[in-house]
């Protein structure tokens, strides 16, 4: 009998006991392709053999080598690893655990560093379930249900989600910066604004990309009024749009990057990224906690960063994702119910509707009871729980896209 919280929601009924690669298995030797990656997380795969004999080679070597007592070798090689693949400018590295931690840290450095209070986020973005993250937090009322009043000080900006506004991206970020400068105006004065928090590309809320237009908007009011510009890569980053970063599809540089997920492979790790000149104004001890940069998790983020740059997951990201997308907009073509394909790389996600513009999320649910019954393990997201995400691996074959694609298409014609 298991004495596990009721609390805890599991969207499959499955106990996994051993992964490898594309697939998940159970005690019994069934199988799930693996189309959700562990919520972005293992995009080198489960068990990738060099992450595997990287974390079992430190296990015996040292595991928690405390960062706020001592240094150690692999935390200092991932600043330099990390800091190949940043920003320039974007010069200096704090660990934490989680992505939630993570964004707490960018926001008590926000704070720290322009001695200002407000914060401004956007509809729709997920930040995490702290009480800070929380409050940044639209994506669905779930993570705000039942505790507040949350963090005060923070602003909700409208997000170009041209889909559900029924209007072309041009127009829809033109509105979506006149209700900024409005909120600017009205009940967040930028000499009050510490900084603008924004997932480059939507993750929870239903895989809505950003626009270069509208991410170039927010840097411009950000130089303006000196506020700072966070992208939150926690979901998008790590290669999994098809660039190393999110925001890099937008040509609009934030001043602090905040990843996790994809950085160690499934070991608890986060980080933020800023200048050091930024962090140097932030308050001395701010950053640290008991477990951070974890020498396990440290050598596993080390060998998966070996594995992204070798086995060009980045490209692979991007080829592989034109392709998935290519064969979602056949099954499209097919299939009324699925009114939009949004998103980018491999981080794709379809909006099932039960007409055009009506969020289904009972048929989604559906699909996915189908595909788990047929070997293929998926996730929902969306205010309504409305849209199924293709999040596999960046390590994922071809034939597995294929396989994938012909088992959601029985679930299509199943349900
Ligand atoms: C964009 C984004 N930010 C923050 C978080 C919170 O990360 P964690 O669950 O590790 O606290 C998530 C988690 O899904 C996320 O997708």
């Amino acid at each position: 009998m298991s004495h596990l919280s009721p609390l805890l929601v599991q969207s499959s009924g499955i106990c996994a006991e051993r992964g490898e690669g594309s697939w998940l298995y159970d005690k019994d030797g069934n199988r799930w392709l693996d189309f959700t990656s562990g919520i972005g997380v293992t995009a080198t795969g489960h068990c990738h053999p060099r992450v595997v004999a990287a974390a079992q080679e430190q296990v015996a070597k040292l595991v928690h080598a405390q960062y706020a007592t001592v240094s150690h070798p692999n935390m200092l090689a991932l600043t330099d690893r990390l800091y190949e693949h940043l920003p320039d400018g974007l010069d200096a590295v704090a660990f934490s655990n989680s992505g939630s931690e993570s964004v707490e840290a960018a926001i008590r450095l926000a704070r720290q560093t322009t001695g200002r209070t407000n914060l401004i986020a956007f509809r729709g973005g997920f930040h995490g379930r702290t009480l800070g993250a929380a409050s940044l937090t639209t994506s669905t009322s779930k993570v705000r249900t039942g505790w507040q009043p949350l963090m005060a000080g923070v602003s909700i900006a409208p997000f170009p989600h041209a889909y559900r506004y029924r209007q072309d991206m041009a127009p829809c970020v033109d509105d979506c910066l006149h209700e900024l400068d409005h909120i600017f105006a009205t009940e967040c004065n930028p000499a009050d604004t510490a900084a603008i928090i924004i997932e480059p590309v939507q993750g929870e809320y239903g895989y809505y990309p950003a626009d270069a237009a509208f991410m170039q908007g927010l840097r411009e009011r950000c130089d303006k009024h000196g506020i700072l510009l966070i992208a939150d890569e926690i979901q998008a980053g790590y290669g999994r749009t098809g660039k190393f970063w999110s925001h890099e599809h937008f040509g609009a540089r934030p001043d602090i990057i905040i990843t996790a997920k994809g950085l160690a492979s499934g070991y608890p790790l986060s980080a933020i990224a800023a200048s050091k000149e930024l962090m140097s104004h932030g308050y001395p001890g701010s950053q640290g906690g008991t477990y951070g940069a974890n020498a396990v998790a440290c050598a596993a983020a080390l060998a998966t960063l070996d594995v992204i740059e070798d086995e060009q997951l980045v490209n692979r990201a991007d080829k592989l994702g034109k392709e998935l997308l290519a064969h979602l907009q056949g099954l499209q073509q097919e299939h009324d119910c699925i009114d939009d394909i949004r998103g980018m790389g491999l981080m794709l996600g379809l909006e099932i509707v039960s007409a055009p513009h009506q969020p289904d999320g009972e048929r989604a649910a559906k699909l996915l009871k189908h595909c788990e019954a047929n070997g293929l393990l998926m996730l929902r997201c969306g205010s309504n729980g409305q849209v199924v995400r293709w999040l596999p691996p960046l390590t994922v074959s071809e034939a597995e896209i294929e396989q994938a694609v012909d088992l959601f298409a029985t679930a299509l014609k199943e349900t």
